[in-house]
C-alpha cells in the first residue's frame, strides 16, 4: 500500500473529532475544556485519562499513554498507522488516491507539496541518472574505483546530477514541481541576470543528507575530476541546518545503540565506506564544527564517543575545538589518531575492517590528548605546564571526574594535590545553586520554566510565540531535550503533530496539552517573559563570569586599554541586569524584552 503524504495525514486529524471517536471506546465526562474517563488502557478507578478536543490529543496522567486520533486506534484496535488513517478518512471527508493520479491531479497535489516531497522526488531523479542513463557511467565507474558496492551506493541512494543548466528543473517541471520549490528546497537558484533558475547541482556525484527519520533534506555534491571545489552542497533551508544533523545517524542509530559506541569522522565518504565494512555505527558532521545539538543526539545512545578526525592540522585543531562541546554535554570522548596519517576510508579499504578495529585499540582519552597537544605547544617549563592547567581548570571542574583530575596531573607531570587545589580555589562560573545539585550527567527532566513556557506555547500561542522568538532557542541549551519541540511549536506545528524522538519529552507535551489553566490569557505576556528572564540567567551570569575573570587577567597584564574596555563590559552587564531586574518588577514587557532580545550572545 501506498504511503499516505503528510498534508493528508495533517487534514484527516484536523478534521477529525478526536472526542467523538474516543467516545465509541470510552465513557467520557467534561471537566473544563477536557473530557475525562476511566482509562482503557491501564487499570483505574478514579478517571485520570483526558481528552483534549481543542489540541486533538488525548492524554492519561496515570499511565503516561498519549498521542493523537490515530495512535488511539492504534494502540485500542491494534492498528497499523496507515490503517487508522484510512480507517478515519472517508468520515472525515479526506480522499486517499490508492490509484495513479491524473496529470492534472497531480500538478493540483505538487502544488502543495512539502519540501520533504520535492527533496525526495529529485532524489529520486539524480538515483535513476546514475544507474540507468549513459551519463551517469563515469560516475559508476568512480564508485568502483572507490570500492563502493553497489548496494552501499543504492543504500545510501547516491546518485548523479548531469550537466547542462537545467536539467533537474526541467524534469521536475514535467513532474508539476515549481522552481521556486525547487529553489526552497536549495536545489535551484535565481539566475543573477534575468529570470529563471538553474539548477544548484551539475556534473556531481550526489550524496543524500537525510534526518534523524531518513527524509532527505539535502545534498552533497562530489566533484569527480578537474576544477571546482570538492564538494558543493545545497544550501541551508528551513528543513537543513547543518549545525542540527549528523550525516548517517538515520542508519546508524541501531548500530550505536546495539555497539554502544559511535565514530564520528569527517566525511561522506568516511561514513559510506566504514558502514560498508561493517562500521554502522559511525556518523560525520557535514562539514562543520561539533555542536552542543550534534551531541545531544548522539549523547543519549551511547557511552563511547570516539572521534576519527583526520591526522592532518586542521583534523587535529577540529579534535582539539570539539572538547568545549563534549564537555558541555557531559561526555568524556576518545580520540584517536590512525596509522599513516591516514583516513577511515583509506584506512578500511587498504587493510580492511582488522585494521581500523586494531586503531581503535589505541584510542586515548581526547581531554588528556588535548592536554598533552598544548603542553608540546607551549613547551614544558613549569610555567608552561601552569598555563595548560589554566586552560582546562573551567573544563575540568565541569566534568567533576575526580580520577580526570589525577590524570591530567600525571599528564601535566604536576601534583594531583595542586590540581585539586586549583579546582577548589577557581570559582565557578555559570552554575546556578540549583543545578550545583545536579548529577554529573543530567538527563533531562521536566523542568517548571520550561514545563510552563511550553504550556504558554500550546495554549496562548498568539500572545508569547513571538516573544519567544525574539528571544531565541539558545536560552534552552541547558534543556537542550525541548529546544527541537519548542522551536516547532513556535514556528506554529500543532501539539498533536509533534512526535518528539524524546519519551520523555513526548510525554511532557502531552501532559501540558492536557493540562486546562494555568496562566490568563491577560496574564501570559508577563508570564513568559518571566520565565525567559529566569531561563536566561545561567546564561548571563555565565557572561558575566567570563568579563570578571578578563578583567582579573587584564589587571594582572596590566594592558589599560584592553582592562578599560573589559570593565566597560562589564558595568554594561551589571546595568543590563538592573534594567531587566526593574523592568520586571514593573512588568513592563518591553523594556524587559530589549535586554533579553539583545543579539550580543548569539550562540548559534
Ligand atoms: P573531506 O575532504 O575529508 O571529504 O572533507 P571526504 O568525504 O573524505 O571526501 P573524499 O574521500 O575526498 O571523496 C570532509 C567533509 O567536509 C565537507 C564534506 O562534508 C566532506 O565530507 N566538505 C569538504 C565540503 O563541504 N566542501 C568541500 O569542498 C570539502
Ligand atoms: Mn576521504
Amino acid at each position: 500500500m501506498a504511503k499516505i503524504p503528510r498534508e493528508t495525514v495533517d487534514a484527516v486529524r484536523e478534521r477529525t473529532d478526536i472526542a467523538e471517536v474516543i467516545e465509541r471506546h470510552v465513557a467520557l465526562k467534561r471537566r473544563g475544556r477536557n473530557l475525562v474517563g476511566l482509562c482503557p488502557f491501564h487499570q483505574e478507578k478514579t478517571p485520570s485519562f483526558n481528552v483534549i478536543p481543542d489540541k486533538a490529543i488525548f492524554h492519561c496522567f496515570g499511565c503516561q499513554t498519549g498521542g493523537d486520533v490515530f495512535k488511539f486506534l492504534m494502540l485500542l484496535e491494534g492498528l497499523s498507522f496507515g490503517e487508522a488513517v484510512r480507517e478515519l478518512a472517508s468520515a472525515a471527508g479526506v480522499e486517499i488516491q490508492e490509484r495513479e493520479l491524473t496529470p492534472a491531479e497531480l500538478r493540483a497535489h505538487r502544488k502543495r507539496a512539502t519540501l520533504f516531497d520535492v527533496l525526495e522526488a529529485a532524489s529520486q531523479f539524480f538515483e535513476a541518472q546514475l544507474w540507468t542513463r549513459p551519463e551517469g557511467a563515469a560516475a559508476r565507474e568512480y564508485l568502483q574505483r572507490r570500492q563502493m558496492t553497489e548496494e552501499t551506493s543504492r543504500k545510501g541512494r547516491l546518485g548523479w546530477a548531469p550537466g547542462g543548466w537545467t536539467n533537474l528543473i526541467d524534469h521536475m517541471h514535467g513532474q508539476g514541481y515549481r522552481p521556486e520549490q525547487l529553489a526552497d528546497a536549495g536545489l535551484a537558484r535565481p539566475r543573477q541576470s534575468g529570470s529563471g533558475f538553474y539548477d544548484t547541482l551539475r556534473e556531481r556525484l550526489v550524496i543524500p543528507i537525510r534526518d534523524q527519520r531518513g527524509r532527505t533534506i539535502a545534498f552533497g555534491g562530489r566533484l569527480l575530476e578537474g576544477d571546482g571545489p570538492k564538494y558543493l552542497n545545497t544550501p541551508e533551508t528551513r528543513l537543513y541546518q547543518k549545525s542540527k544533523v549528523l550525516f548517517g545517524l538515520d542508519q546508524a542509530r541501531g548500530p550505536i545503540q546495539q555497539r554502544g559506541r559511535v565514530l564520528i569522522v569527517e566525511g561522506y565518504f568516511d561514513v559510506l565506506s566504514l558502514h560498508q565494512a561493517g562500521f554502522g555505527e559511525a556518523v560525520a558532521t557535514c562539514g562543520t564544527a561539533l555542536t552542543p545539538d550534534h551531541l545531544e543526539r548522539i549523547r543519549r545512545l551511547a557511552k563511547d564517543v570516539i572521534l576519527l578526525m583526520d591526522a592532518d592540522e586542521a583534523g587535529l585543531r577540529a579534535a582539539e575545538r570539539a572538547l568545549p562541546a563534549f564537555v558541555d554535554a557531559g561526555i568524556q570522548p576518545w580520540r584517536l589518531t590512525l596509522p599513516g596519517a591516514k583516513d577511515p576510508d583509506d584506512l578500511v579499504r587498504e587493510g580492511g575492517p582488522e585494521a581500523l578495529e586494531a586503531a581503535l585499540g589505541t584510542r586515548e582519552p581526547l581531554f588528556e590528548w588535548v592536554v598533552g597537544r598544548k603542553l608540546d605547544g607551549y613547551g614544558a617549563s613549569a610555567m608552561s605546564r601552569e598555563r595548560v592547567l589554566d586552560e582546562v581548570l573551567v573544563l575540568l571542574r565541569k566534568l567533576r571526574d575526580p580520577s580526570l583530575a589525577s590524570r591530567v596531573a600525571r599528564r601535566l607531570g604536576i601534583q594531583e594535590a595542586t590540581v585539586l587545589e586549583r579546582l577548589r580555589s577557581t570559582p565557578a562560573p555559570a552554575a546556578t545553586a540549583d543545578e550545583e545539585a545536579e548529577p554529573v550527567v543530567p538527563t533531562w527532566r521536566p523542568h517548571r520554566d520550561v514545563v510552563h513556557l511550553l504550556w504558554l506555547l500550546v495554549h496562548r500561542y498568539d500572545r508569547v510565540a513571538d516573544l519567544v522568538s525574539r528571544v531565541g532557542t539558545h536560552l534552552l541549551d541547558g534543556h537542550a531535550p525541548v529546544r527541537n519541540a519548542v522551536v516547532r511549536l513556535v514556528a506554529g506545528e500543532p501539539v498533536a503533530a509533534l512526535e518528539d524522538p524524546d519519551p520523555e519529552v513526548q510525554r511532557t507535551l502531552l501532559a501540558v496539552a492536557a493540562r486546562d489553566s494555568l496562566y490568563e490569557e491577560a496574564g501570559s505576556e508577563v508570564a513568559v517573559v518571566e520565565i525567559l528572564a529566569r531561563l536566561a540567567k545561567p546564561l548571563r551570569s555565565a557572561q558575566l563570569a567570563t568579563v570578571t575573570q578578563q578583567v582579573q587577567d587584564l589587571e594582572r597584564q596590566g594592558d589599560a586599554d584592553a582592562l578599560r574596555e573589559a570593565i566597560q563590559r562589564k558595568l554594561a552587564l551589571i546595568s543590563e541586569e538592573r534594567q531587566l531586574e526593574s523592568a520586571l518588577k514593573r512588568a513592563d514587557i518591553e523594556a524587559a524584552m530589549a535586554v533579553l532580545a539583545s543579539p550580543d550572545d548569539d550562540t548559534s
